[in-house]
């Protein structure tokens, strides 16, 4: 059942709003602020909210900013009275779907709310279709280290030796060995893949090599191989540092005879492929530990290309996040100051992939037009998912994301340092927890009393502003 929050301070607007929708079969909740109203979102599947302009301790038009950030799929409509329809304007401008002045019409909420609904699903489809955008397979960057990637490339190409691409996850190791491909003499033929950490141990053979029916129980029919499949074209080993041991033997033999014989076959065949082979394993090393043959390592290993990963080519960061969020229809979205350096100095774990992640959750979050801050910035490199692994949280959870202290904490004594860190941390986590005193108290272990003791003596909002004079300070 779809889910609607109506946030509003007047329990007469509550009330009108909710009696409307409940009859007409929807799930409402209700909060008097946006604070309640958070919590509530973080606990419930909402798809839209009424929010209304001026409520008490967080207001609005913060209200908004948040719930836009933290739940990008969520349509919300303003709710404003005769006074504040500007403030409301404003809200649309900021990306509210739509508003209601008071006093509320019953056919009005209705409209609106029916209207909201089809958007958020077609919000929904275009995300999915986003999904399967096909990104350029050029290889982007700008960055000394990934011109001499694409120099050796180019160099590569024009020759079949066989070529062995090592790189973290997520560095572009697909990439180069479809750009080799594709730049080389056998560019027409085929480019054929065989992930080799995929594929279980007692089917690798006929993987590979192909098998003639009734080699086994289930070889109902005889099938060619990848080896025969990439006659002709090329032959990408990828992961080549999980093939085993035994596996390897057989490679090794093909590749060194040229030849393969198919399970249960009795005929030779000639191959006549280009192997490219990569792995995010350091193979020397594999080969020291015994997990991976020398010999093999040696034929593979004919031309080196190593890709660095991300963070040591920081320039390309932001060229690459320019590509991706152009083709994803963002190319006028404005990087605010800070948010750059931020994006350069993240450690990228999952390095191009990751990038590519974080620019589809921005695409589904901003607009053509909108511009994203440091502050955004910092929050969304804290929260992409990874693209291996999916602890980014843990090994970024450091200085990049958290913006700098005031500089003059240097310049205060010890007592005084002491209380701006403090206050400076609460402010941080307290927005960092969407002004949730539970989940704020929880994450930094303390008790809820406690910290809203501190609170009180810092003065700080439930929002994470600091108070002055009864007047929240942004
Ligand atoms: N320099 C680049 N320019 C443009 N896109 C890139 C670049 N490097 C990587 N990508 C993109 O990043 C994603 C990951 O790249 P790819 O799959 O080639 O990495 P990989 O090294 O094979 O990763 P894994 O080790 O996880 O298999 C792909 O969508 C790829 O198109
Ligand atoms: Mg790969």
């Amino acid at each position: 059942m779809t889910g609607i929050l109506i946030i509003d301070d007047e329990p007469g607007i509550r009330r009108t709003i909710a009696s409307i929708l409940e009859d007409e079969g929807y799930r409402v909740h209700t909060a008097e602020d946006a604070v309640l109203g958070l919590e509530i979102l973080a606990g419930e599947s909402i798809s839209i909210v009424f929010l209304d302009v001026l409520l008490p301790r967080l207001g609005g038009m913060e209200a908004l900013e948040k719930i836009r950030t933290g739940w990008p799929g969520i349509e919300i409509v303003m709710i404003s009275g005769h006074a504040n329809v500007d403030m409301a304007v404003r809200a649309v401008k900021l990306g509210a779907f739509d508003f209601l002045e008071k006093p509320l019409s019953l056919d009005k909420v209705l409209t609106v709310c029916r209207n909201a609904l089809a958007i958020s699903s077609l919000r929904e489809e275009n995300r999915d279709l986003k999904k399967n955008i096909r990104f350029s397979e050029e290889i982007i960057g700008t960055s000394a280290e990934i011109e001499a990637v694409r120099a050796l490339i180019k160099q590569a190409a024009a020759s079949d030796a066989r070529i062995l691409i090592t790189g973290e996850n997520g560095t572009g190791k697909e990439l180069a060995a479809r750009a080799v491909h594709k730049r080389s003499a056998r560019a027409e033929k085929a480019f054929v893949e065989v992930n080799c950490a995929a594929i279980p141990e007692n089917l690798i053979e006929s993987e590979l090599f192909g098998h003639e029916r009734g080699a086994f129980t289930d070889a109902v029919s005889s099938r060619k191989g990848r080896f025969e499949q990439a006659s002709g074209g090329t032959l990408f080993l990828d992961e080549i540092g999980d093939m085993s041991l035994s596996a390897q033997a057989k490679v090794l033999r093909a590749i060194q005879e040229q030849k393969i014989e198919r399970v249960g076959g009795e005929k030779t065949i000639n191959t006549d492929v280009r192997i490219v082979a990569a792995s995010n394993k350091d193979l020397a090393s594999e080969c020291r530990a015994g997990r991976f043959r020398q010999d093999l390592f040696f034929r593979l290993n004919v031309i080196p290309i190593r890709i660095p990963p991300l963070r040591e080519r920081p320039a390309d960061v932001p060229v690459l996040l320019r590509a991706f969020l152009q083709s994803l229809g963002l190319e006028d979205l404005v990087l605010e100051e800070g948010a750059v350096e931020l994006l350069e100095a993240h450690p990228w774990p999952g390095n191009v992939r990751e990038l590519r992640n974080l620019a589809e959750r921005i695409s589904v979050m901003y607009r053509a037009g909108d511009s994203l801050s440091a502050e955004k910035t910092a929050d969304l490199l804290r929260k992409n998912p990874e693209a291996f692994g999916g602890s980014v949280e843990k090994r970024t959870a450091g200085a990049a994301e958290i913006p700098p202290l005031p500089g003059k904490i240097m310049d205060m004594n010890l007592t005084e340092a002491r209380e701006a860190f403090e206050k400076y941390f609460l402010e941080f986590q307290l927005s960092k927890n969407h002004g949730t005193i539970s989940k704020t108290a929880e994450a930094i272990g303390v008790y809820p009393s406690n910290l809203h003791a501190k609170l009180k003596k810092y003065r700080i909002a439930m929002d994470g502003a600091a108070v002055h004079n009864g007047r929240k300070e942004r």
